[in-house]
């Protein structure tokens, strides 16, 4: 059988991705160009930076994709690109360049969900079963997500307020640690202890959703009580205790779904997939309840291209082809 390659394009929040994808399951390239560095000075990502910055990079990450696979459009079935939820601006560049290059070179164009792709990355370092529960968990999601058969989402469970990765970077923000806050959180937490005892957000008892609000304002609160005292601050302490806070109700309501929708598989992905406190959470209740989980490796965890190729020809195999006049859409539902 000729192998279907998909061109994947990702440009929904500050990182500009193109990637070529081999059957939905081989990397041939994968090109990231973060702008982490940009929006640091500004404690988070500006819209109309991150759109400018994609403009000035997307043609040279797309170049590269296609030297790095070492392909050309002839060798190509389909690209495939992020059409939402992001930053509307962010994603038009993705969108405009995915619809000129399927223009050009009369390929299909595949629309892809930013959470179906942080879910397929799973394919590209493992076998995905089916019935599966997806946890994907990010800086702009918190969402438990069935998988009943190959490319169909229910969104089972979400957050009412912040997302995982938000809390993470809002509370590193007030702690004085540098943009994105997760990893420097990761890295503190495993030098602290959970002493704290921040509060956990179970909300009703057989609710999949999640809060995380409370936990930030907690954190918050203990951390402007203790600099009024001049009182010093572990930081480390309170890394540990409210990364321990998330990873308990992340985990437990995981697990939760996967007993609820009798899942095969726990997949996890999304930026806060790479965090080291979750991981080890996750094997060890994966371990004691016999679960499978699969989860990506680090550099598919946060954004990237070959996680949009791989969704995309799981969908283009579907026939979930889009028009010419695609378009943008900023809060795009699963
Ligand atoms: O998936 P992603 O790259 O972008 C979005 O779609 O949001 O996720 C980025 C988020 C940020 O909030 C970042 O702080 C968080 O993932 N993150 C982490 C870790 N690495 C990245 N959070 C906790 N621990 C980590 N090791
Ligand atoms: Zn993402």
């Amino acid at each position: 059988d000729k192998p279907i390659r998909v061109l994947g394009i990702e440009t929904s929040c500050d990182e500009t991705a193109a990637a070529v994808v081999e059957n939905g399951r081989t990397v041939l390239s994968s090109v990231v160009a973060s702008q982490a560095e940009v929006h640091r000075r500004f404690g988070g990502v500006v819209p109309e930076v991150a759109s400018r910055r994609h403009v000035e990079r997307i043609t040279r990450v797309l170049e590269a994709a296609l030297e790095e696979a070492g392909v050309g459009p002839d060798d190509l079935d389909a690209i495939a690109v992020t059409h939402g939820p992001g930053l509307v601006g962010a994603l038009l560049v993705g969108v405009a360049a995915a619809k000129a290059l399927a223009f050009a070179w009369g390929l299909p164009l595949v629309p892809v969900h930013h959470i179906a792709g942080h879910i397929y990355a799973c394919q590209l370092c493992g076998e995905m079963r089916y019935p599966l529960v997806a946890l994907v968990v990010s800086g702009g999601h918190t969402e438990l997500v069935y998988l009943r058969e190959e490319g169909r989402f229910a969104v089972v469970g979400q957050t009412r307020d912040d997302a995982a990765g938000e809390a993470y970077d809002k509370v590193a923000r007030a702690l004085g640690l540098p943009y994105p806050g997760g990893p420097e959180l990761d890295r503190l937490a495993a030098e602290g202890r959970d002493v704290y005892a921040f509060p956990r957000a179970w909300l009703e008892p057989d609710s999949l959703d999640f809060s995380f609000s409370g936990l930030k304002t907690a954190v918050l609160n203990a951390v402007h009580a203790a600099r009024q005292r001049g009182e010093p601050l572990n930081l480390a302490d309170v890394a540990a205790s409210f990364q321990a806070a998330v990873v308990d109700v992340l985990v437990e309501k995981a697990f939760r779904a996967v007993k609820r929708y009798a899942a095969r598989q726990l997949v996890v992905a999304g930026g806060v997939a790479a965090n080291r406190g979750l991981r080890a959470a996750l094997a060890e209740r994966a371990a004691r309840e016999g679960v499978e989980v699969l989860i990506p490796p680090l550099s598919l965890c946060t954004d990237n291209a070959a996680m949009i190729a791989a969704a995309g020809t799981v969908l283009y195999r579907h026939g979930r082809v889009a028009d010419l006049d695609l378009n943008a859409v900023p809060s795009l539902a699963l």
